[in-house]
């Protein structure tokens, strides 16, 4: 039996695709490359290269595979962008989902491992985020999520469709032999940005707003390893492979970090000056997300391995210094 991974040629779907495969098990990718890179897919895999909304072609990946569980990695996944563009996120994310849970119940599939997000709780006033926490997303990204989650559930008490929903805070790192890590076309993120000015591939890092309500002005989130993020997927699908019920978790380190703070990390881990500016702040983002993954650690018995920031970025560092244009630096098919 294979395991479909959807989006297997994402930042986080190419490393839950290597993890899988050096653990041995059989994988199905499926992508459609708008994002994502053919380089980043392990070789061990089988490359299937299409839409997820594409209901024929679907249907037909689960005919010509044994297909025990799914882990859906694909979506729009800009907070900013989502802003500008909501009904690309909601016919994209949500649309995508609707077709995967119809060809899902189709095959007789029951078990998903779906990519959501801290976006879901917007704004939250609290100190650490738990699952319970109120959901009020402050983008239309986090939104549409959200919609994914719902309407899965439904779909769990409808079919019988059994879910784990993975709420990812700020996911950052490579792997840790840097062969694989995160390539975005325009870049966004803030990890690979200062990196990026580091290595002199960009001039400066804007800083999006320094006068939230947090100690030094600047944005606090959660950043997690993508390889610890990564064993929390393999743990889910063991949690329903004996067969336990649907569960919402929040993946994160419990640390926040504010922008001016990661990038004196980066500073010490790089030994570069990378210059920086204040800017405007950019539209739907929350002041603060950090996450308490309590529930995580007691069900799934996740343990994450990297709980140093600096080390973190070490990781991101190693992949984007022997790569400083990202996958262009290698082949292409
Ligand atoms: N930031 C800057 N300058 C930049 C880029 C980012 O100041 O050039 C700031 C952002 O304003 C934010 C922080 O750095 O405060 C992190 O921004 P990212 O774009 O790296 O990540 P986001 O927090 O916006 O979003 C990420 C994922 C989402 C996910 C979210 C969960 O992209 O999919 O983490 O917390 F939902």
């Amino acid at each position: 039996m294979a395991i479909l991974v959807i989006g297997g040629a994402g930042y986080i779907g190419s490393h839950a695709v290597k993890a899988l495969a050096e653990a041995g098990q059989d994988v199905v990718v499926l992508d459609n490359f708008r994002t994502g890179h053919k380089q980043a897919v392990h070789p061990d895999a089988t490359l299937i290269e299409g839409d997820l909304r594409d209901g024929d072609l679907l249907q037909q990946v689960f005919v010509d595979h044994s297909i025990e569980a799914v882990m859906h990695f694909a979506a729009h996944s800009l907070v900013g962008e989502s802003v500008e563009k909501p009904i690309d996120y909601f016919a994209n994310n949500v649309g995508g989902m609707i077709s995967l849970i119809q060809a899902m119940k189709e095959a007789n599939v029951d078990k998903l491992i779906f990519s959501s997000t801290a976006a879901v709780y917007g704004q939250a006033d609290t100190g650490l985020i738990d699952e319970e926490t109120s959901k009020a997303p402050t983008s239309p990204y986090g939104e549409s999520k959200l919609m994914m989650e719902k309407m899965i559930q439904w779909c769990d008490q409808a079919y019988g469709i059994k879910y784990v929903s993975l709420r990812y805070f700020n996911v950052a790192g490579a792997s840790s032999d840097a062969t694989i890590g995160e390539d975005h076309h325009p870049e966004t993120h803030l990890v690979p940005i200062i990196l990026q000015v580091a290595l002199g591939e960009r001039d400066k890092l804007t800083i999006f707003g320094d006068d939230y309500d947090t100690p030094d002005g600047t944005c606090i989130r959660d950043y997690v390893q993508v390889e610890d993020l990564v064993h929390a997927h393999l743990l889910a699908l063991d949690y329903l492979q004996q067969g336990n019920d649907s569960q919402a978790f929040n993946l994160g380190s419990a640390e926040g970090y504010s922008v001016k703070e990661m990038l004196e990390a980066a500073r010490r881990v790089t030994s570069k000056e990378i210059s920086a500016e204040i800017g405007p702040r950019r539209a739907g983002d929350p002041s603060k997300l950090v996450a308490s993954s309590q529930k995580a650690r007691e069900v799934l018995n996740w343990q994450p391995q990297y709980t140093d920031i600096e080390e973190i970025i070490q990781t991101a560092w190693k992949w984007h210094s022997s790569h400083p244009k990202g996958y262009q630096d290698e082949a292409q098919d």
